[in-house]
């Protein structure tokens, strides 16, 4: 999977630097390019001719090459050149300057100058990895786009044990081949997605709806486009803007409106995945005027909507893998798992309301995947986008569980 991959890797000081050797001599031995950048005190930590031997190249420091001739170390080649940049080990240091976008070195420059995904395997003492500077800096970078390779448990330097020691150089190894044929897994697959608020029109001005902003929605639609797939996005009234070749958005207003829209296009789809927050009911009239102000009291009769979600579940076909969302209040776990039995999910996504910063509006979410088979995975408070990554790579491994069980 690393065959002919460009990776620049970002050496910092940290004595798990000596680490980044083998995991250099992986990425070579699995036919990679590897160009190392180190910083002044990587070099403390370990030799630069050991890091050039094992990557065959030279290794680069600073933004002169030589100075008697003017040549220099192109920064912004080197992040154009890169299909992945990873910086292992990121000490706390570098981490805190990517995250407020330090330029001190040809380390931060080509961080900087990078248009390929960055990732950062940490590397630290325990107190430091925990300390909240650190990790601000890190859900900063997350929220920057860069993935974290997170730290392992385990015997520090320090003699202290603990969280914080860099990923073994097989673990960083096979995640860079996870990435890379992650962004191929779903090519030529066909996603439909719901996303956003319905509003159930009143009158000509008002309107029923709900708090939902579309985020998880739209991160969703964005990560299955990384991942390779054509998504087809019926999104609800939103203020969000989402930009990709392979994301087609279809806008509607109104719980049917969404019924029709996905109903169309049901049988295309490979994977169907209900983000939207669909008003359960809608005003059984809409008032052709403005509905004055009269009574002390008004009754709206309202009818229920289409199950959008169920009567999709009821339509499946065998190979279409199927996923939605619960927001419970009162017995979580239980009303979520009756809810993808009730509506024929392969995986529900239980969101939590009564954790700080997860639910509408905010950037973070914080969730637990249900499965069908009973398995469970708790996810911690984590960027949409992490989010959506995650929930992608699960429902890609169940459309493949699917497709060999033919
Ligand atoms: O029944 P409840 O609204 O709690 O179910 C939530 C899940 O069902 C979500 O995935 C949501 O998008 C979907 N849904 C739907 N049509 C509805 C109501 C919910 O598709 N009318």
């Amino acid at each position: 999977m690393l065959k002919g991959k460009k990776i620049l890797i970002g050496v910092c000081g940290s004595i798990a630097a000596y680490k980044t050797a083998t995991l250099i001599r992986l990425l070579v031995k699995q036919q990679a390019e590897v160009q190392v950048i180190i910083t002044d005190a990587a070099a403390d930590f370990i030799s630069p001719l050991t890091l050039a031997t094992l990557s065959k190249k030279p290794v680069l420091k600073h933004y002169t090459a030589n100075s008697e001739t003017g040549e220099w170390n192109n920064h912004v080649a080197l992040g154009l050149w890169a299909d992945l940049m990873l910086i292992a080990p990121a000490t706390a240091h570098t981490l805190a300057k990517m995250a407020s976008g330090l330029c001190d070195n040809l380390l931060m420059a080509a961080y900087l100058s990078a248009r390929c995904p960055v990732a950062v395997a940490p590397a630290m003492d325990l107190d430091m990895w925990h300390h909240p500077a650190t990790q601000r800096n890190i859900s900063r970078l997350q929220a920057d786009g860069c993935y974290v390779i997170p730290p392992g448990e385990g015997e520090l330097a320090s003699g202290l044990s603990g969280k914080g020691r860099m990923a073994e150089p097989e673990q960083i190894a096979q995640w860079l081949s996870l990435f890379f044929t992650a962004s191929n897994w779903l090519k030529g697959k066909n996603v439909l997605l719901t996303a956003g608020p319905t509003i159930e029109p009143i009158d000509p001005v008002r309107y029923i709806t709900n708090h939902s902003t579309g985020k998880m929605g739209y991160a969703l639609a964005q990560a299955f486009a990384d991942a390779g797939a054509s998504v087809r996005l019926i999104s609800g009234p939103v203020s969000l803007q989402l930009l990709h070749p392979l994301v087609q958005i279809t806008p509607v207003h109104t719980a049917r409106q969404m019924h029709q829209a996905v109903m169309e296009r049901l049988s295309q789809a490979d994977i169907i995945v209900h983000c939207a927050a669909v008003a359960d009911y809608a005003p059984a009239q809409i008032a052709p005027q403005k509905i004055k102000k009269q009574e002390e009291r008004l009754t709206l009769d309202l009818v229920k909507n289409p199950d959008i979600a169920a009567e999709a579940g009821q339509r499946l076909q065998w190979h279409q893998v199927h996923a939605g969302f619960a927001l419970e209040t009162d017995h979580e776990e239980a009303n979520a798992h009756q809810k993808m039995l009730r509506k024929n999910f392969d995986l529900i996504v239980l969101n939590s309301l009564n954790q700080k910063g997860a639910g509408f509006g905010h950037d973070t979410n914080r969730v637990t995947l249900l499965f069908r088979d009973g398995k469970r995975e708790d996810l911690p408070l984590l960027p949409k986008n992490e989010v959506a990554r995650i929930i992608v790579q699960h429902l890609t491994q169940l459309l493949q569980t699917k497709s060999h069980v033919v």
